[in-house]
């Protein structure tokens, strides 16, 4: 990056103060007493953000000052001193160092010679000659003992120190292995935690960009960028919760969901007929294995042709989705971006006719090929394109599907990719692919999220597989193409756990695997895990073996079974917490350390999560295995299967038979339970059943219509309900649903106890 040089003047307008520096200008904007933003417009003068919408700064009082070299911007919780150069450090309101600028050079490795290179490339290996200087570039000092959390769907474990990553939306069959830089996502924000520091740094810049987080050196960890403006915000907090509470301030938190979006889902790539998508159903039923959705991969489409459907595999899909829905199954179907080239086909002949796909810079309809063949690219970061495709959603409205499963969004494309001067549209400019590429699926996806707001009303459920910072306002998502290997499995908790640090809660894999082949074993260990994670599908490749869960033998059934139930009865459990999440920003699984920071034992813990603050689970991810260690934080512990109380910052030895996930719930917690059901909403639900485990706690348990957004109209319920010496409280601290339950279901000890509900009850738990 070019050096600043001496800050010549500077001024406050406000809450932005203006720095004049020998070569240039910056600036810096409190936007709360936690977050700062630091700003330099190498491209424009403006942010160009597509993460953050509207105005996010309020009243704050601040104070400017100049202390020997630096210019000093105070908070009431946050300082920041700028230096010449532009150099930026952060520190608490205790003075203590948050964050600082590195002075020094940056390390980069030595050239990789031309006969290095031949002699790899020999055996089939390319060499990397790690990142250059970029023209954008913020290098930051290596205090220590770093941890680095968020970062989006990256590979690997969950502590991001020692590793570089890239932000370019990436479509990657191939076993995705620590090694690789990026994958469908790109989110460039990380929670950085040291002894007694936490605070957060998000980029928004959406050109593809490098984040090493101490790869190149110990003594530095560096993001940069070719293009687009130098523009991040560092995010102050007391813990990791408030530090991901500000991101989420700034981005959007995840809207609360449809209550069925949260059942089992069953999905693969070959579902063709209809008789197909029957047999599916029936097994589920007959098996007595509840599910919701039912996913219609591109096979349903008339030749990959998106807003068609095949009328040769569907002989009347309005009469199949209905009846499906008599049976308590939703359909959810595929659509991908790229739209087939044929005259003739309205979706494509409207938008040539509009002008609404991405052209060459001289100005020609841009081709190149998904699924139908050579495809155009719609160009979504248009307004009146992403209202056109909106609107389109109709189409599959009207045949009865209830949500959208947005894939190949990256765009994938499978004659290279894309040119960077493929012209793009960013809202009233001109744009280019190198600008639009990491916002494409983002865009897309809210197309299809306010199309279907507006033409359905209801709470839409859309699935999409690429990201950018933001896309939890409109999307939930999935991590794309695994594979049925343990690796995979392994990676599936902090893959899940890093993008519910980076703001994208409502998530899960491909249980079972993707791509590969799976087995009983691995099945079974799989749907373990999968059923904690919010978004709950089992979808595979064409071709693989299948895994439907009765696809193997009877034991592995049962197994599958007992974890959607399990799933099934903790419904409204997520549901809680995804109101809850609606405002705090939180994910529902968590690593262990955004509750536990303090704790050394839990920074780099890879195969446990929480799923809340209460409920912790510890799966086997290992072929064969039947017995574990489990670390679990401080506190006291209930094994959820056998009651045993444990004592907790201790780690533990526990069996894990094939049929066990091992599960501890936190004492004093309430958690709330569903009865026995076959798809959400089958049973009127006029019970309140509560798992209570001894301690004291309290806990918010909320009720509504699970549809529709009458809930933002204040029309729910919200029951406080408190234990403390085995006395529970039940009162109702928002009456706003007409549907308030009727009795009260205690189950404590091992014993139970049923009452009429009545508002400001107590229960006496002996
Ligand atoms: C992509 C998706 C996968 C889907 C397939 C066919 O590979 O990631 O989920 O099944 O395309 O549509």
């Amino acid at each position: 990056m070019k050096a600043f040089g001496k800050i010549i003047s500077h001024k406050t307008e406000g809450k932005k103060i203006l720095f004049q520096f020998e070569n240039g200008c910056g600036r810096l904007e409190v936007l709360t007493d936690k977050i700062i933003n630091v700003f330099s417009g190498f491209d424009c003068d403006y942010h160009r953000s597509r993460a953050i919408e509207g105005d996010k700064a309020v009243p704050t009082e601040i104070s400017v000052s100049t202390e020997g070299e630096s210019v000093v911007v105070k908070t009431a919780s946050l300082t920041a001193k700028v230096f010449d150069n532009f150099y930026v450090d952060f520190y608490d309101e205790k003075n203590q160092v948050l964050c600082r600028d590195y002075r020094g050079e940056r390390c980069i490795r030595g050239k990789i010679t031309e006969e290095m290179r031949v002699l790899a490339a020999s055996e089939g290996h390319s060499l990397d000659e790690g990142a250059k200087e970029k023209k954008i570039q913020v290098v930051k000092q290596m205090e220590g003992d770093e941890c680095f959390y968020g970062l989006g769907d990256k590979t690997g474990f969950l502590n991001k120190r020692g590793y570089e990553y890239e932000m370019w939306n990436t479509d990657e069959p191939a076993p995705q292995v620590d090694s690789f830089k990026s994958l469908y996502k790109s989110i460039p924000f990380f929670v950085t935690l040291r002894k007694n520091v936490v605070y957060g740094l998000f980029f928004d810049n959406s050109y593809r960009s490098v984040f090493d987080m101490g790869k190149e050196s110990d003594d530095y960890f560096w993001f940069g960028c070719e293009e687009g403006n130098l523009d991040y915000y560092f995010i102050a907090g007391e813990d990791m919760p408030q530090v991901l509470g500000g991101y989420t301030y700034l981005t959007g938190t995840v809207p609360l969901p449809q209550m069925w979006t949260l059942g089992y889902q069953q999905s693969r790539w070959g579902y063709v007929t209809e008789e197909d998508i029957m047999e599916v159903a029936e097994n589920m039923r007959r098996n007595q294995i509840p599910c919701d959705v039912i996913h219609l991969d591109i096979d349903y489409m008339e030749r990959y042709k998106v807003f068609t459907w095949n009328k040769e595999r569907y002989q009347d899909q309005k009469k199949t989705i209905r009846d499906l829905k008599e049976d308590g199954f939703k359909i959810v179907t595929i659509i991908d971006p790229g739209v087939k080239v044929e005259e003739g086909y309205d979706i494509y002949d409207t938008g040539v006719k509009e002008g609404y796909f991405a052209t060459t810079p001289e100005g020609e309809i841009y081709v190149n090929a998904v699924w139908p063949g050579d495809a155009v690219y719609p160009d979504f970061g248009k307004e009146e394109v992403r209202k056109w495709w909106g609107d389109n959603q109709k189409f599959l409205l009207e045949q009865g599907v209830s949500g959208v499963w947005n894939d190949m969004n990256e765009p994938a494309s499978f004659r290279g990719e894309l040119p960077a001067d493929v012209v793009f549209t960013d809202e009233d400019e001109i744009s280019n692919h190198a600008r639009m590429h990491n916002l494409y699926g983002h865009n897309m996806a809210k197309a299809t999220y306010e199309g279907l707001k507006k033409h359905d009303g209801k709470r839409p459920f859309v699935i999409t597989r690429a990201c950018f910072a933001g896309t939890q306002k409109y999307s939930t998502a999935w991590t794309g193409d695994n594979h049925s290997i343990w690796a995979h499995l392994q990676m599936a908790i902090p893959q899940l756990c890093n993008l519910g640090m980076s703001g994208m809660s409502f998530v899960g894999t491909d249980v079972g695997g993707f791509g590969s082949d799976t087995t009983k074993e691995l099945l079974i260990r799989w749907v373990q895990t999968g059923c904690f994670s919010p978004l709950f599908r089992n979808h595979s490749a064409i071709g693989t073996r299948r895994q439907e869960p009765w696809t193997f033998d009877k034991e592995t059934m049962d197994i599958y079974r007992k974890y959607v139930k399990l799933r099934y009865r903790l419904i409204p459990y997520y549901y809680d917490l995804f109101f809850e999440g609606e405002t705090s920003g939180l994910p529902i699984m968590r690593p262990l350390v955004l509750h536990y920071e303090k704790d050394e034992n839990v920074k780099n813990n890879n195969n446990e999560f929480l799923v809340g603050e209460n409920l912790l689970v510890a799966p086997v991810t290992e072929q064969g295995v039947t017995c574990r260690t489990v670390y679990l934080p401080a506190g006291e512990w209930y094994d959820y299967w056998t009651g045993e109380k444990i004592e907790g910052e201790s780690y533990i030895l526990a069996k894990a038979p094939l049929d066990t996930c091992l599960m501890y719930v936190k004492a004093g917690s309430i958690i709330p339970n569903f009865p026995e059901q076959e798809f959400v909403g089958e049973k009127e639900i006029d019970t309140l059943i509560l798992d209570v485990y001894a301690g004291q706690g309290s806990y918010e348990h909320y009720q509504d219509n699970g549809t529709d957004f009458a809930y933002r109209q204040g029309e729910y319920n919200q029951y406080h309900i408190e234990q403390k010496e085995n006395v529970l409280k039940i009162s109702l601290a928002h009456k706003g649903y007409e549907k308030i339950y009727k009795k009260v279901l205690v189950k404590f000890a091992g014993k139970q106890w049923e009452a009429d509900f009545a508002d400001g009850m107590e229960m006496i738990l002996k």
